[in-house]
């Protein structure tokens, strides 16, 4: 079991599972959800290291170290809690 959270709700997700449900739940906006527009980039404040690897587009987007793309990223196992 992974969990999203801001730092206030936790949220259990399935390992590996997609995260926009869980973080529009968070309150993180999305628009394409494919990648392409950057609506649901978002600060990670702990739990870098429970990440999924960056993605090609989440490398086109050259994030900063902190950043993901919530509709591209997973996690993998533990928690990650995200700057709303
Ligand atoms: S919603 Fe467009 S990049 Fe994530």
């Amino acid at each position: 079991m992974a969990e999203l959270s801001d730092g206030k709700k936790i949220i259990p997700i399935a390992e590996d599972a997609s995260l926009v449900e869980a973080a529009e739940e968070l309150g993180v906006p999305f628009s394409c959800t494919e990648g392409n527009c950057g609506t649901c980039l978002t600060r990670i404040v702990t739990g870098m290291e429970n990440m999924s690897p960056y993605s090609e587009k989440e490398k086109i987007f050259g994030l900063e170290q902190d950043e993901r793309l919530m509709c591209q990223s997973r996690i993998l196992k533990g928690r990650v809690v995200i700057d709303v």
